[in-house]
């Protein structure tokens, strides 16, 4: 195996515990890209992936060393959601702490060293998938962190994560997407990813064209951006919302809208799925109380999937709906939305009841 290392002290209490699971070489992640040894069976990190220059470094490491199918683990100093989401879109296959114990480190690469050689035929068909969504979660996770930050968007993101979930809703694997989209653990990425999935599923699914897809995806991607702006506290809140907080919460709509036009350079399309994809047909959405023909089909498309999303999401606080009782969910709500586009929407349902 080898050992990607960013310590100056090349990480020697670590490589003493993985030298028990097998001989281990250490290599500095600044001279990584000159090694020019065999490819390893294994490849471990300690690296600091909360820096953005170190994520890239690693990314190009594990493109120049990583053959098809080599296990990745990655081992994390802080197991923050981030980091750990980071981990995994740079495609790890295992995530832990710097500090696990020599005995934790050994049970795991066997493990995963056994995994290798059984996986090919089973992760076979998703592994187009995974590498898909691997490259959606970590624009998602640019473009999140430059939201929150109050920094632009960067487009180059927003497209990466567009071409990667069309491709895979193209390759009509999503029953594959949304299995490897519950191994995200924040929330919202999970939902983000969940919502652009679904829309470019349905936007197939509708013959739409390849520009038109586009534009539902990313439109979807973006829909709530706002929420980087929400006070975590609320966005995660183990439990129902109270009124007060539900009143925050909805001011993501209005906030992602203002965010995506000061920064301009977004389409009237896709500024209209961001304000407005909690309205209703009926007149009882919010924030402007739009009516039937105020509301675009692909703010109608993104409505239905957003709310779908919701129901068949995992939380702690609600079990999730499986996929026909969460469609059951949509017919009943009726003259809120497009009754049209949720008959259509079935079909892309039934696949997503497939993966379950
Ligand atoms: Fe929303
Ligand atoms: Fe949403």
């Amino acid at each position: 195996m080898i050992l990607i290392t960013d310590r100056s002290d090349g990480s020697p209490d670590l490589t003493r515990r993985l030298g028990l699971a097998g001989p281990c070489r250490v290599v500095d992640l600044a001279q990584v890209a000159t090694d020019r040894q065999a490819p390893p069976s294994l490849i471990v990190s300690d690296v600091d992936l909360a820096n953005r220059q170190t994520v890239e470094a690693m990314r190009a490491a594990l493109a120049r060393h990583r053959q098809k199918g080599v296990p990745y683990l990655c081992l994390l100093r802080d197991m923050t959601a981030r980091s750990t989401i980071q981990a995994r879109a740079i495609g790890a296959t295992e995530v832990l702490p710097a500090d696990t114990s020599a005995a934790a480190l050994v049970v795991t690469i066997e493990q995963l060293l056994q995994e290798r050689d059984g996986a090919d035929l089973e992760r076979g068909a998703s592994a187009f998938t995974r590498a898909h969504l691997a490259t959606a979660a970590a624009s998602l996770a640019d473009m999140l962190g430059s939201a929150a930050a109050g920094r632009p968007i960067a487009m180059r993101a927003v497209e990466a994560s567009v071409e990667a979930i069309g491709q895979a809703a193209a390759a009509s694997d999503i029953g594959d997407w949304l299995q490897v989209v519950w191994s995200y653990d924040d929330l919202t990425y999970q939902h983000c990813m969940l919502v652009a999935g679904l829309a470019a599923s349905f936007a197939h699914q509708l013959g739409f064209s390849d520009g038109d897809r586009r534009l539902v995806t990313r439109a979807a991607v973006l829909h709530d951006i706002g929420k980087a702006r929400i006070s975590l506290d609320i966005l995660h809140k183990p439990g129902a919302l109270d009124a007060d907080e539900q009143a925050v919460m909805r001011t993501h709509p209005a906030i992602g809208h203002a965010m995506l036009l000061a920064q301009g350079g977004f389409c009237p399309e896709v500024l209209a799925a961001v304000r407005s994809h909690h309205e209703y047909i009926d007149g009882s959405g919010y924030p402007d109380r739009l009516q039937d023909g105020q509301i675009s089909d692909i703010v109608r498309m993104i409505t239905i999937c957003d709310i779908y999303a919701a129901l068949i999401e995992r939380r702690s606080y609600k079990p999730p709906l499986a996929p026909d009782q969460a469609y059951d969910m949509l017919v009943l709500m009726g003259t809120k939305l497009d009754a049209a586009l949720v008959r259509a929407f079935h079909t892309v349902i039934v696949k997503t009841a497939q993966a379950a």
